[in-house]
């Protein structure tokens, strides 16, 4: 696998239940759009999901899922090596010896930290808070140059590049520096609800979010509960109109359609017509991915040969960078 001078991708999303309109628009879609360009990497990040309490059935079961998620999107195990974080050991060793390139007072910076131990009291675990360091150990074992991810993973990779830069500065040229890689629309999907919050899967309210696998009724009827403004004129205006604002981006990211062009198109239309106009498009867009995932689940000796075949290849380049780093650092 991988005999070419193609740049490298390397991404992940947490097994942490069904994936949301927010992860396929923010991240899914560049995933799948940058196979032929890029050698890519895809990771079930299960180590990641430790953060947080799980019961060990539901954790498998949702790994595998995931999984099914990514193919059913379009991830292609023949074009990438797709696989779960936790088949390779090197992940866990390289966050180990970042760990002891990385400042306290670096991760302390961290607003996914700070936001998260304020949602989960009862749990901030020492885990949760060198998550970045573990993350970074993910991207900088494959040399990747890019890294597509929605906007609120972009600080996660201004540490790791720092990390990177830190660790070649005493050692020599180890690390490639990894560039994210965020799409111009879609790159931060809001709460349907409380549209200046980010789109969740941890979401207690179901209607805020839009699930890979909801019913095409079900799209429909939570985007016309969509909370919105009194204004009743369909323009961009992240200010004024944060819920609009995100209906538009939302509207534009699947239909293609530029914001302008969908402000023409609804001009002198109300609000009923324009979400009822994103839901029907955005359950049209799904509708394929469900079919394939109903599928996939049922063919569980596939996707369990993905993943033996994604563990022997991801182990086989990450063992590069490991002994590099080993060698270095004077383990080897
Ligand atoms: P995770 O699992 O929270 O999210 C997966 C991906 O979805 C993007 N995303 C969004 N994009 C737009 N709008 C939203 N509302 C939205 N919500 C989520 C995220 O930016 C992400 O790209 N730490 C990572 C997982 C990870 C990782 C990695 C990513 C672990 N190691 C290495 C890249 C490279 C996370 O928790 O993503």
């Amino acid at each position: 696998m991988f005999m070419t001078k193609k740049k490298r991708i390397f991404s992940g999303m947490q097994p942490t239940g069904i994936l949301t309109l927010g992860n396929y628009l923010g991240a899914m879609r560049n995933w799948v759009a940058l196979q032929d360009e890029y050698e890519c990497i895809y990771s079930v990040v299960d180590l990641h999901s430790l953060t947080i309490r799980n019961e060990a059935k539901e954790l498998r079961e949702q790994r595998m899922s995931l999984l099914a998620q990514y193919l059913a999107c379009g991830v292609d195990p023949e074009k990438s090596i797709v696989f779960m974080q936790s088949h390779v050991s090197a992940h866990a060793e390289l966050n180990w010896v970042l760990g002891c390139y990385t400042y306290v007072g670096e991760l302390n910076r961290m607003t996914q930290f700070k936001e998260k131990s304020a949602k989960h009291e009862e749990n901030v675990n020492a885990g949760l808070f060198t998550y970045p360091v573990l993350m970074a150990a993910d991207v900088l074992l494959y040399q990747t140059d890019l890294v597509p991810v929605g906007n609120d993973q972009k600080q996660h990779l201004e540490i790791a590049r720092d990390i990177a830069e830190r660790f070649n500065g005493v050692y020599g040229n180890v690390f490639q520096i990894p560039e994210p890689y965020i799409p111009k629309v879609g790159a931060r999907i809001m709460s349907l609800q409380e549209p200046t919050s980010k789109m969740s899967k941890s979401d207690e309210n179901k209607n805020s979010y839009i699930s890979l696998l909801d019913p095409p009724q079900t799209i429909v009827k939570k985007f016309k509960r969509a909370v919105t403004d009194s204004e009743a004129v369909v323009r961009y205006d992240l200010e004024e109109k944060p819920g609009i604002s995100n209906l538009i981006s939302i509207y534009a990211s699947v239909s293609g359609k530029t914001l302008e062009e969908i402000v023409e198109e609804f001009e002198g239309k109300g609000y009923g017509d324009f979400k009822v106009s994103v839901g029907e498009a955005v359950a049209e867009t799904l509708r394929p991915v469900q079919e394939r995932y109903q599928e996939l689940m049922n063919s569980k000796d596939y996707l369990n040969d993905v993943l033996k075949k994604g563990a022997e290849d991801a182990a086989r380049l990450a063992s590069r960078t490991l002994d590099k780093v080993y060698k270095k650092v004077g383990l080897l």
